[in-house]
């Protein structure tokens, strides 16, 4: 009986939430472990419409939700959305939500930097969600970030919020933008600590006590491969380690205990903000892929760039983070299209490549090769078995399957939680 690690298998919004809350069903506990309030999870259960950014996804289901210290926590973002599913009728207490104490915090000068930044990026900016994401790791290795904890010690607030504003308020006042008053800083923390205090503890001594007493644990990423700060398309990607293997420093467990790596892709890709995208679309099929699969940022609600499924990608986020079963969402969406097409490698500068190169500008000079394959003309929508799908479409997540050199797990055929085809249990690999 192992573990299950939930990846995003492209540039996120695969619907990792809703094979997070299908899979939570067989779970015990439900862990995040890196990323913060820039990952936006949707989860539809009957006539409800759950939208998570912090909060880890089992929580619908009644699973404990723990957050590793791998997640940058907004203490405002978080006790908001905490108020919010709890007017949706959702139980978040210290019963069943758990933070870790050494989590980093993101502060108000965080968001500030961030947006003062892409501002002066203009053109090259890298189109941010805007919420202090990357400002914040960058103080967490820079060794200067306020974390949980810290909200018990006043005297150490104190001194850490002089190091961290000399820092920022100097980039900030560089940036043209307006500086922070640490009086007001620390008085807002301190009047926030307790609300968050009760959250926190030492994580990993209760998954460590968890995974003893044999109780089974998914883990929630956020975020996507092709988003990973080292494996992306760098500089346009987040500031975490979004492959499965993150999941076990970002929740101070060992390697061995992630488990299964399931990666999440969509039957076709999108992206929010700027950056490479080869199968990209222009025309009116990514216009329709938009409309059909309600492509908004759930976030920022901007439009998602839309295109064709991208196999070389998924292959090579297969491989850099060991995904070991894919699941195919939102194949509904590609209904009645008379034919699809599939980006098996690119054409840079006259040369043939079967991966995305690391650089920029090779990346950006990437042109798709496609295979085209027959579309289908009956519905996916609703399927909840192989039999229930069109032939074509079969045939198609197969194609998909040898392509990206990973067996398809599941099958998503549309929002609602129990609209999933099941190829194999990944709680039993
Ligand atoms: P996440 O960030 O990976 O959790 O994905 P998001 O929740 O941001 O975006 C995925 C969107 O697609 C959400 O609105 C889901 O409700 C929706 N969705 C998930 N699976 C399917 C599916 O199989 N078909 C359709 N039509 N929509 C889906
Ligand atoms: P989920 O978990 C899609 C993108 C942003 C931007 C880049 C950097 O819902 O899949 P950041 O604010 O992280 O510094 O932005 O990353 N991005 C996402 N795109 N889904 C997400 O999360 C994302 N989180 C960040 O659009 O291009
Ligand atoms: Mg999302």
């Amino acid at each position: 009986m192992a573990n299950v690690a939930v990846i995003g298998a492209q540039w996120g919004d695969e619907g990792k939430g809703k094979v997070v809350d299908w899979l939570a069903s067989r779970a015990d506990v439900v862990v995040r472990y890196q990323g913060g309030h820039n990952a936006g999870h949707t989860l539809v259960v009957g006539n409800e419409t759950y939208k998570l950014s912090l909060l880890p996804s089992g929580l619908v289901r009644g699973k404990l939700g723990v957050i590793g210290n791998g997640v940058v926590i907004d203490p405002e973002a978080l006790l908001a959305e905490i108020a919010r599913v709890q007017a949706q009728g959702l139980s978040v207490t210290p019963d069943t939500l758990r933070i870790a104490d050494n989590a980093v915090l993101i502060l108000p000068m965080h968001g500030a930097l961030d947006r003062a930044r892409e501002a002066a990026r203009g053109e090259r900016k890298i189109g941010t969600t805007g919420r202090g994401i990357g400002p914040a790791y960058e103080d967490k290795v820079a060794r200067r970030a306020i974390r949980v904890c810290d909200l018990a010690e006043p005297e150490t607030l104190d001194a850490k919020l002089d190091e961290l504003l000399r820092h920022h308020n100097t980039l900030l006042a560089s940036l043209g933008a307006a500086t922070f008053d640490k009086a007001s800083v620390l008085a807002r923390l301190l009047e926030l600590a307790p609300s968050i205090l009760q959250y926190a503890e030492p994580v990993w001594e209760r998954l460590d006590a968890l995974r003893k007493a044999g109780k089974r644990i998914l883990f929630e990423g956020a975020q996507a491969v092709m988003l990973d700060v080292d494996h992306g398309t760098y500089p346009y990607v987040t500031s975490s380690n979004t492959v499965a293997a993150t999941a076990a420093s970002g929740a101070g467990i060992g390697p061995h205990v992630v488990g299964f790596v399931l990666g999440i892709a969509k039957a076709y890709s999108t992206r929010v903000g700027s950056g490479p995208f080869p199968s990209e679309l222009h025309d009116d099929i990514g216009a329709l892929l938009g409309e059909r699969g309600h492509e908004f940022g759930t976030v920022t609600g901007r439009p998602r760039r839309c295109g064709w499924f991208d196999a070389a990608m998924v292959r090579q986020a297969v491989k850099v983070s060991g995904i070991q079963g894919l699941v195919l969402t939102k194949l509904d969406v590609l209904d009645g299209l008379k034919e699809l097409k599939i980006c098996t490698g690119y054409r840079i500068r006259g040369e043939v490549f079967s991966h995305l190169p690391a650089a920029a500008g090779a990346q950006a000079a990437a042109e798709p090769i496609y295979e085209v394959m027959e579309g289908w003309a009956g519905s996916s929508r609703g399927a909840r078995s192989w039999a229930d799908l069109p032939a074509q479409a079969v045939k198609y997540v197969r194609r998909i399957e040898e392509l990206v050199e990973a067996p398809v797990t599941l099958v998503s055929t549309s929002p609602e939680r129990d609209d999933t085809i099941m190829v194999r249990d990944p709680f039993q690999d």
